[in-house]
């Protein structure tokens, strides 16, 4: 009997796949990439297919370097739109979490049902890249495609379908979806009666460690999660405690709660965690690592990484007063703002590239530290982070980060969160272990601890407030000269 369980994430790059054994040691990685079409400005769509074929690619080499597993869990990009119709046949290209075409759509939904009586029905607000919003845009964009609408899904979703034949999602990720009384963790029937959407299209929401059906080959496919709740429980933020910090092209500040709680003004997301009887609150900024790919293709494509990076090591902290606001693809927390942008401020004729790395480095971990304060207001003060996501492959960025954020931070040995948390749930679904707990205390473990640097917490205090002052600063900018968009 295989042992193996595997984990998926369908990204926003590419499907990334993990098979582990149950010591949490990693047997096989493998990768497949697909593009990304901004069609317009603001707009970001996939088509489900490549998610598809990407999976099968990787679980094809998953296979032949660690045999078949026992298991199979799901995680993948949250609040993507894919719509399907009544033979199963996607209708158009899935809508993604980071596309910002639906603030109308947004202030209609909060205008119809009212922001207390929508926090107080799903837990959250309606932002742009959330999925009901993309179904009003629809619904009045294209609407003969609306018309032939038979079933919504998620990401993850989508390629379960192929996997298993059946449509189901889980609770973490339908929190995304702004249709889920995510306090009772079950579709809202208030809210799509009075949206007039049709509670036919949604799939059962299980909880992420159920098996939600099995291969064509009998191997059971666990619901899984958003990537956010997956890769918490990947870092072994299973419980409240230590809070996931995430460097990916997002960037996160994530809470496990043992009881559910919203924020009043909603201003951070309020969404089940994947654990059954838990919760999350969580920060996203839209642009983290995704604000350094941008500063690399702008100024020097040709290099990696780890190079660019080290060229904002000989800056002091704070950059000699240079600022960078991260808003590139609008924001999300704390501003709630797709027209948001991005600026450098400050920037003198000793700045060079180094400078400008140091700032997007700075910049996003006062992004972070925006987070935390609110989600520190919900789910108490954390004394520690976990961290995961291709940025925190950086020690400088982390050093960055943990003197932001005023946290030491841990990185945990296997650093693909959110497939790892995804082999965990498919471990808690072949019956490996018991529940969520049992897996992450056997398969979790800390490599490293970066430390606050003390006199960096002293600048980035000061340098945080110039930050905060700048956004509310440039929105009277755009007003006054009317060029806001
Ligand atoms: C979470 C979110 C992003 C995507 C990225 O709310 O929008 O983290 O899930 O994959």
């Amino acid at each position: 009997m295989s042992e193996t369980l595997v984990g998926i994430d369908v990204g926003t790059t590419g499907v990334k796949g993990l098979a582990i054994d149950p010591g949490g040691a990693v047997l096989a990685r493998a990768e497949a990439e697909y593009a990304l079409d901004t069609p317009r400005p603001g707009w970001s769509e996939q088509d489900p297919l490549d998610w598809w074929e990407a999976t099968e690619a990787v679980l094809r080499e998953l296979r032949a370097s660690a045999g078949s597993p026992a298991g199979i869990g799901l995680s993948g990009q949250m609040h993507g739109l894919v719509v399907l119709d009544s033979d199963g046949e996607v209708l158009r290209p899935a809508i993604l979490w980071n596309d910002q075409r639906t603030g109308a759509e947004c202030a209609e939904i909060e205008g119809t049902v009212g922001l207390e009586r929508l926090i107080e029905l799903t837990g959250n607000r309606a932002l742009p890249g959330f999925t009901a919003p993309k179904l009003l845009w629809l619904r009045r964009h294209e609407p003969d495609l609306y018309a032939r609408i038979a079933r919504v899904l998620l990401p993850k979703d989508y390629v379960r379908l192929r996997l298993t034949g059946q449509h189901a999602t889980d609770v973490s990720d339908a929190s995304g979806t702004l249709l889920l009384d995510v306090a009772h963790r079950r579709w809202s029937e208030q809210l799509l009666e009075t949206l007039e959407l049709d509670p036919a299209w949604l799939p059962p929401a299980l909880e992420s460690p159920t098996p939600s059906g099995d291969t064509a080959d009998g191997i059971p496919v666990a619901a899984g999660a958003g990537d956010q709740a997956a890769g918490a429980v990947g870092v072994g933020v299973d419980r409240s405690g230590p809070v996931s910090v995430v460097l990916g092209t997002s960037g996160v500040v994530f809470a496990a709660l043992g009881e559910f709680a919203a924020d009043p003004q909603a201003r951070v997301h309020a969404f089940c965690h994947a654990i059954p009887g838990t919760w999350h609150a969580m920060g996203v900024m839209l642009s983290a690592a995704g604000s350094l790919r941008w500063l690399r293709e702008v100024v020097r494509p040709e290099i990696d990484y780890d190079a660019l990076v080290a060229e904002a090591d000989s800056w002091p902290a704070g950059a000699e007063g240079l600022i960078f606001l991260p808003y590139l693809a609008g924001e999300r927390t704390p501003h709630a703002d797709p027209d948001a942008r991005g600026a450098f401020v400050g920037l003198s004729v000793r700045h060079d590239r180094g400078a400008l790395v140091r700032a997007v480095l700075e910049g996003v971990a006062f992004g972070l530290r925006d987070s935390l304060d609110l989600v520190a207001e919900l789910g108490g003060q954390p004394e520690l982070g976990r961290v995961s996501g291709g940025g925190a492959r950086s020690e400088l960025w982390l050093r960055i980060v943990a003197s932001a954020l005023e946290l030491p931070l841990q990185r945990v040995a296997v650093d693909e969160g959110a497939a790892f948390g995804a082999a965990i749930l498919a471990g808690v679904a072949a019956g490996t272990w018991s529940d969520v707990h049992e897996a992450v205390a056997a398969t979790v473990r800390v490599a490293d601890t970066i430390e606050p640097v003390p006199e960096w917490v002293e600048v980035y205090g000061h340098q945080r407030q110039r930050y905060r002052a700048l956004y509310p600063a440039l929105q009277a900018v755009a007003a006054q000269t009317g060029s806001k968009s």
